[in-house]
């Protein structure tokens, strides 16, 4: 089965054509292009990303099938994201796929964005495959899931206040970084001195029971702002700041991603959202299960906001026969298909 795709929940425009055999998911097309107005504002201005999706779905989406070799005639099946996100810059991929479901008479499938992070390894390692533990790191999101099958999705933990990306950003601004900002802080903690700094790790030492898999970003970046403004040389200490920062962030994410997964005995971990981009994150996951386990990360261009991730979550709904209709809606605070509990935090 080949599946167009489309993902409009933000500030990148993408489409992609994926071919689906059985678990094998092979990428023939993918084209992202991203919003870079945003930058000038120091974060993503909906208005304006929706505009932007508008002038160029169209010629993104062609763009993906040209490099796929295809033509709507051999597509057979539509998906795109359809929450959450920007409520407007979503309604832009809705329509459009809806527009031409409708007009190719092709089966439609609204898919949940991070769903489609989940799946993203899954592009380049037909091997992964549930049951497994997942953690979710993006920009507005930051979920530790058990998952034992696909469409399966037992929440263990949530933040109780900022994502694990969006700290990267907020940290960044403070040390005048550009927005985004997780990979400059991961380009610059490489060379900062880890000794300098030392942040809290929130939720990590004798966590209440039911704060076992949750996380909480606020207060470290509050002692980060505290250090800055204490700082004599924030241009001299900028490294150590962003070394001190990711060092905290990541320990607990990785500390209480491994329990997750030690708990309910998963031998793979899957990470997937812009955060999981970060190489630093990988590795310490690595070095954390050891030998007797894996853990499964998409490359970058497939960690961050794509379409081809939206095409290996859809292509699965549509091989199991499941199907929208037209009324399909684009949705700001979609809830997680087959969430267990269905939506918030663990509690
Ligand atoms: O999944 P994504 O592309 O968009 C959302 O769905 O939110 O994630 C974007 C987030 C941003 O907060 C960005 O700073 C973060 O991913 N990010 C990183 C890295 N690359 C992107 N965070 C830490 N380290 C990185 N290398
Ligand atoms: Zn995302």
């Amino acid at each position: 089965m080949r599946v167009l795709a489309l993902e409009t929940s933000c500030d990148e425009t993408s489409a992609a054509v994926v071919h689906r055999d059985g678990d094998r998911v092979t990428l023939e097309g993918l084209v992202i292009l991203s919003q870079d107005i945003h930058k000038l504002f120091g974060g993503v201005v909906p208005e304006l990303a929706s505009r932007a999706h508008l002038e160029t779905v169209g010629p993104v989406t062609d763009d993906a099938l040209r490099q796929a070799g295809a033509t709507l005639a051999t597509i057979d099946g539509i998906a795109v994201t359809h929450g959450p996100g920007l409520q407007g810059a979503l309604l832009v991929g809705v329509m459009w796929a809806k527009t031409v479901a409708w007009r190719e008479s092709l089966p439609l499938l609204g898919v949940h964005h991070l769903e489609g992070h989940l799946f993203a390894p899954v592009l380049e390692d037909p091997t992964v495959r549930p049951p497994f533990t997942a953690l979710l790191v993006s920009g507005g999101h930051t979920m530790l899931l058990d998952v034992p099958a696909w469409g399966e999705y037992r929440l263990l933990g949530a933040t109780l206040d900022d994502a694990a990306g969006e700290s990267f950003d907020k940290v960044g601004s403070l040390i005048g970084l550009d927005y985004p900002a997780g990979a400059a802080i991961e380009a610059l903690a490489a060379t900062g001195d880890p000794r300098r700094f030392t942040f809290p790790r929130p939720l990590l030492k004798h966590p209440a029971e039911k704060d076992r898999w949750n996380f909480s970003f606020s207060g470290l970046k509050t002692a980060v702002l505290r250090a800055v403004q204490q700082s004599g040389d924030l241009e001299a200490d900028r490294a150590a700041l962003a070394r001190g920062f990711q060092d905290a962030a990541i320990e607990v994410l990785v500390a209480k991603t491994v329990d997750a997964a030690e708990q309910h005995q998963r031998e793979l971990i899957v990470l997937g959202g812009g955060v999981a981009c970060n190489r630093t994150l990988a590795a310490a996951m690595r070095a954390a299960v050891g030998a007797g386990g894996r853990v499964a990360v998409a490359s970058p261009r497939l960690n961050t906001d794509n379409a081809a991730m939206i095409g290996a979550a859809g292509s699965w709904r549509l091989a199991t026969g499941e199907r929208h209709d037209l009324s399909l809606e684009a949705s700001d605070s979609l809830p997680l298909p087959g969430l267990n509990p269905p939506t918030g935090v663990v509690r």
